[in-house]
């Protein structure tokens, strides 16, 4: 271990402004930025989700967790096992004190130490482990690097005691190299192979098959394409390969047998069950501190994944690299910020959400409740409009990268993975047509109309064809299945993967898809008039209002309107089916996009009020399904009130405040506002961690209602900056400039922004204004001058500033 540079400046446990908001877990520090675990024994894991674009780790506040390239399910470099109860399981940091043989780990697993202090900080782009336990100190950080395809790990212990202490420090993972999870590990580990590299101070692993099936190379006769080296900055005393030899026979990674023996047998090569053990000696004088640095990197061969090893895992390089990864999250957030009088919803909209939906979402495509890996068509279509106000390319490059996985006849597929690209093709209704959606968003935000010409091919046909005759295809297809009433063929699901089995006849109709592309009419026949293309655009008006008029006209139910109708004609969502009355989406969407009449979208809203708003956000459809309906389909099966079987499925409450919003409906913004944010919760009852959002929320039929899961894994994430950002601080893109819209809980008196428009910088200063009369625009200054309405125009130039204050009701 060399000299430390990093030592602990504060007690472990003491978040470090002091001005966060607390639970009896832990609290936000700093800036919000940090999430500071004061308590390890959280009610589930509170995890974070580390990645570049390439390469990511999950760890959760006990050190659990595993590593990846790539593809978080196709491609996992360390193995773990999903288990939320015990979470003990991943790569871990032994402390032995070599006199009296103590043992214990710098994170709570697998060891569960009683530390004298601990505390784990969840950063965006790191986990800090910090300890301190019989006079040692100890911080472990973990991350990755910015661009290169490595997890680094810097490791400080200082000698607090007023003695010399003689540690050995041991650092242990399990191989996978291939497709997680792998249940059957005594059939992949006859395919791996580890060795240990004296010279690098490195433990190397590969695996000589990959359980991908692929066409190219015949069944499963492929190798697993990376080499993985888990390397240690300083000397190794001891390097060991097979868990066996690790943990003794029936041993534990509690207390590994081999921690208590001087000399290892090595045990590498390729009949073992492969592992890295890293085992160094550290000779601490009271006072004195020493800083190590481990590295596990990812390549495509030994020779690079050794150097790559080598040169990342010296501590030097490695606190300029820290320092990297802070600066580009903090630069990459840095343009569009938002400020309310909630300062928790602050840290979660400037930072946390948007981190979760780039980090979680976009990059890793993992959560610690599900290792995804793959793209579904229109999850991370959705989750791309977070680079809209930052970095619009990235956006342009996803919508770009899934129009590539359109077949001709304008389907998609409705996931896909990388690396194999492997896909799955559905008879789902509504993905196609998000490529529409979100290239109007695109359109809207940034004017750029140049997309309409990116190319790209279809997954049956290698010729590029321009990005709007992809969107056009997904339209024409979309046309093809609407049924003789007019509303369109809900097959096998629409947005709501559950509802699987409502049309496989091609009968039953969806009226949430109806309501979705009747707003994508609108846009569409906008952006096509402004393309050159009148005919179309008027076509495509004239389909609007008899797609409006169909659903007017057929699926209103009196006080709602229904959700879908099955293949044999019957209503789902209906006051008279006997679960399922109401659902969510169909009254969000009617006024999100502006099917429902002022009459009707006032009933639907007081109906979303009166039976789904709860203290824990608004249900996705309630009653909840008890007994499994195979009719319906798998969404009957969940247990009831559990995700979209009656739940809050976070996605579609966040919608629900933007129809709020453009309900005007100011308290119920508020209700809403709170009900989803993580961090106001009773941890005790909600369970997940306070800084990220879940993908469900238990309803009212669960014991546990309030009980969120499957955190980090959401496409709420995404949505909700928008939302907050768009309709609540009200400030949109238009096809003629930003309009300013504010609908701002009734609580709220002043907010404020900054965000970039069309290469401008606009900073909103949000003022309630109750003198204005009930339901009037808002009054803007620009600059100090009044103008008249509330649309800013589209900046004449880029490289302005400009200063605008909104007086609103
Ligand atoms: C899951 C799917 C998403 C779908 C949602 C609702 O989150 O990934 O595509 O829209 O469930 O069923």
């Amino acid at each position: 271990m060399g000299p430390s540079t990093v030592t602990g400046s504060e007690e472990p446990g003491s978040p470090r402004s002091g001005d966060g908001v607390a639970c009896r877990y832990g609290a936000f520090a700093a800036d919000g930025t940090e999430y500071v675990i004061t308590d390890p024994r959280t009610p589930r894991p509170w995890a974070n989700i580390i990645a570049n674009s390439r390469f990511g780790l999950a760890v959760s506040q006990s050190g659990s967790g595993f590593t990846w390239v790539d593809n978080s399910q196709l491609a996992v470099i360390t193995r773990w096992e999903q288990d939320l109860v015990r979470d003990c399981s991943g790569k871990f940091l032994y402390v032995r004190d070599a006199e009296d043989g103590a043992l214990w780990s710098l994170s709570p697993a697998p060891t569960w130490p009683t530390y004298d202090a601990f505390a784990c900080r969840h950063g965006l782009g790191y986990t800090v482990f910090e300890s301190r336990l019989g006079g040692i100190a100890g911080r472990w950080t973990l991350f990755c690097h910015a661009r290169e395809t490595a997890e680094l790990w810097l490791v400080e212990l200082a000698n607090l005691s007023d003695r010399p202490r003689a540690l050995e420090v041991c650092a242990y993972l399990e191989w996978n190299c291939g497709v997680a999870p792998s249940p059957r590990r005594e059939f992949s580990k006859l395919f791996l192979e580890n060795w240990y590299e004296p010279e690098r101070r490195a433990v190397v692993a590969r695996s000589h098959m990959w359980e991908v099936p692929s066409v190219r190379y015949g069944h499963w006769n492929t190798s697993f394409p990376y080499v993985a080296a888990f390397a240690s900055s300083q000397p190794v005393a001891a390097a060991l390969g097979d868990k066996e030899a690790f943990l003794g026979r029936y041993g534990t990674a509690v207390s590994p047998d081999a921690l208590r023996v001087q000399a290892w047998v090595p045990a590498f090569g390729r009949h073992g069950d492969p592992i890295a053990a890293l085992r160094s000696r550290v000779e601490l004088a009271p006072g004195e501190s020493r800083v190590a640095g481990y590295a596990l990197a990812v390549g495509s061969t030994a020779e690079e994944v050794g150097e790559l090893a080598a040169r990342t895992r010296e501590p030097g390089n490695m606190t300029t690299a820290l320092t990297d990864v802070r600066r580009a999250w903090r630069e990459r957030l840095a343009a569009h910020r938002v400020s309310t009088p909630e300062r928790s919803l602050d840290y979660i909209v400037n930072d946390w959400a948007r981190y979760q939906a780039i980090s979680s979402r976009l990059w890793g495509r993992s959560g610690y409740y599900q290792q995804s890996g793959a793209f579904g068509f229109r999850d991370q279509l959705q989750d791309a409009q977070v680079w809209l106000t930052i970095e619009p390319q990235r956006c342009r490059d996803q919508i770009d990268l899934h129009a590539a996985h359109q077949f001709t006849d304008g389907s998609v597929v409705h996931w896909w993975h990388p690396l194999s690209e492997q896909g799955h093709a559905t008879r789902m209704t509504d993905d196609l047509l998000w490529l529409a959606f979100v290239a109007a968003a695109y359109l809207r935000e940034t004017g750029d109309f140049a997309i309409l010409a990116d190319p790209a091919p279809f997954l049956d046909e290698s010729t590029p064809e321009p990005l709007s005759e992809h969107v056009m295809r997904a339209f024409r297809r979309a046309f093809s299945r609407i049924g003789p009433r007019g509303l369109p063929f809900i097959g096998a699901g629409d947005w709501n993967d559950g509802l699987s089995a409502v049309g496989l006849a091609e009968r039953g109709e969806s009226v949430w898809l109806a309501h979705f592309l009747a707003g994508l009419l609108a846009d569409w026949s906008e952006i096509l008039r402004r393309a050159g293309a009148p005919e179309v655009a008027a076509e495509f008006a004239a389909r609007r209002l008899a797609l409006v008029a169909a659903v007017n006209e057929h699926a209103w139910d009196g006080g709602w309107y229904i959700r879908a109708t099955l293949d044999d004609g019957t209503p789902l969502g209906s006051a008279a089916s006997p679960a399922g009355k109401i659902f969510l989406n169909a009254q969000t969407w009617a006024i999100l996009a502006e099917v429902a009449p002022p009459e009707r979208a006032a009933a639907c809203m007081a109906a979303v009020r009166e039976h789904l708003v709860t203290p824990s956000g608004a249900l996705l459809l309630t009653p909840a399904f008890v007994e499994p309906v195979p009719e319906i389909g798998y969404i009957t099966r969940y247990a009831p009130g559990m995700r979209e079987n009656g739940g809050v499925y976070t996605h579609a409450a966040v919608w629900a405040i933007a129809a709020a919003c453009k309900a005007r409906d100011h308290a119920l913004v508020g209700t809403l506002l709170t009900a989803i944010n993580p961090a106001l919760k009773d941890p005790e009852r909600y369970c997940a961690e306070p800084y990220v959002l879940p993908g469900n929320v238990d309803g009212p039929t669960s014991p546990h209602h309030g009980r969120a899961g499957w955190t980090w894994y959401t496409g709420s994430a995404a949505w909700l900056h928008r939302i907050v950002c768009e309709w609540v601080l009200g400030v949109r893109p238009e096809w003629d400039g930003l309009r300013v819209d504010p609908c701002l809980p009734p609580a709220w008196r002043q907010a404020a922004m900054v965000r970039p428009y069309r290469g401008c910088r606009y900073r909103f200063t949000i003022e309630r204004d109750p003198t204005l009369p009930e339901g009037a625009a808002p009054r803007l200054a620009v600059d100090g001058a009044e103008i008249g309405g509330n649309l800013l125009p589209v900046p004449a130039a880029p490289g302005a500033a400009f200063d605008v204050v909104v007086r609103c009701r």
